[in-house]
């Protein structure tokens, strides 16, 4: 038997070169996910571009887009092309559009914690986490600030044939209990330029009760599988005790976020990132006090995770 704790470099399996289309112009990123889409602005986005554009989330599961001069209507309206806008239980929006969740922290703000500041996947508490998320950059950090995001897929065909045969018939239990406890536990920070814009909105039993999802997922459009487990909310697996779960869930945590399935993104002001929040995760940096970082997040609607 090899020795566990020499971590192998993976090689071989990666593929996330740029389809040739018509209307837009995907540019990779990193060879394990994510690519920039030029030749668009989202505010005059044709229904062709637009099918290219869903085509290119789908296959890098990360894009973004520079130099988009947006408002939050704009945003809004790219975001219902894809459905119905999701639950967020964080925040309760901005002024008159409430699905226009904010995320700010303030050049002054000295916390411990920030929205998204570990390894997860949005909202999988929830019966129907939200399919896609976007962000974009009103006022990002000089430098700091960047988010990584984190390939599932890629992740999941690493895995044995052997580990995905275990890991088939596995549900596990989201929960957003050890998050609120950390929420709870420095309340006296609750001061929203403190810890950026948490505002609980969901009933907080709802989220600690949590969902059981299968802890590998399929695209319901592509019909790829991912790893569905991260760091904030997978807390147990159905039918395991605690002592049983944790190394299983540490072991694919640990698995999913190596660097080798990771890309990185250096923000820029009219930056907006979408990615595919079923199969993949994404982590943000509480590494640029002294400078605001002024964000703006929509969800849109998932199914129930099969
Ligand atoms: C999030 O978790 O959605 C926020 C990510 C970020 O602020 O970079």
């Amino acid at each position: 038997m090899s020795n566990i704790d020499l971590k192998i470099h993976p090689s071989g399996q990666f593929d996330n070169s740029a389809k040739d289309y018509k209307h837009i112009t995907a540019v990779p990123l990193a060879a394990a996910m994510g690519a920039e889409i030029q030749g668009v602005q989202i505010s005059e986005l044709t229904d062709d571009s637009f099918a290219e554009i869903e085509d290119a989330l789908f296959r890098h599961k990360m894009i973004y887009f520079r130099d988009q001069e947006m408002d939050h209507t704009d945003q809004e309206n790219f975001t219902r092309r894809f459905g119905e806008f999701g639950t967020d239980a964080y925040t309760k929006g901005v002024d008159n559009h409430p699905d226009i969740q904010p995320v700010l922290k303030e050049a002054d703000a000295r916390t411990h914690m920030i929205f998204g500041g570990s390894w997860h996947t949005d909202s999988p508490f929830l019966e129907k986490p939200p399919a896609i998320s976007m962000l974009r950059a009103v006022e990002p950090p000089p430098y700091g600030g960047d988010t990584m995001w984190a390939n599932g897929a890629l992740a999941y065909s690493f895995l044995s044939d052997k580990m995905k045969e275990v890991l088939a018939p596995l549900k596990v239990h989201m929960s957003a209990g050890n998050v609120l406890d950390h929420v709870r536990q420095h309340a006296q920070e609750r001061d929203p330029r403190k810890l950026g814009s948490m505002d609980i909105k969901v009933d907080a039993d709802v989220m600690i009760d949590g969902s059981f999802h299968p802890i590998v997922r399929t695209h319901p459009v592509t019909g790829e599988k991912a790893l569905y487990v991260e760091e904030s909310y997978s807390m147990g697996i159905e039918g395991m005790t605690d002592y049983e779960a944790a190394p299983l869930i540490k072991f694919l945590r640990d698995h999913i976020t190596q660097a080798a399935f990771t890309c990185r993104l250096r923000w820029a002001k009219n930056t907006l990132t979408m990615w595919d929040n079923r199969l993949c995760l994404h982590h943000a940096f509480n590494d640029h006090d002294g400078f605001r970082r002024e964000m703006y997040r929509t969800t849109v609607l998932g199914e129930v995770p099969q």
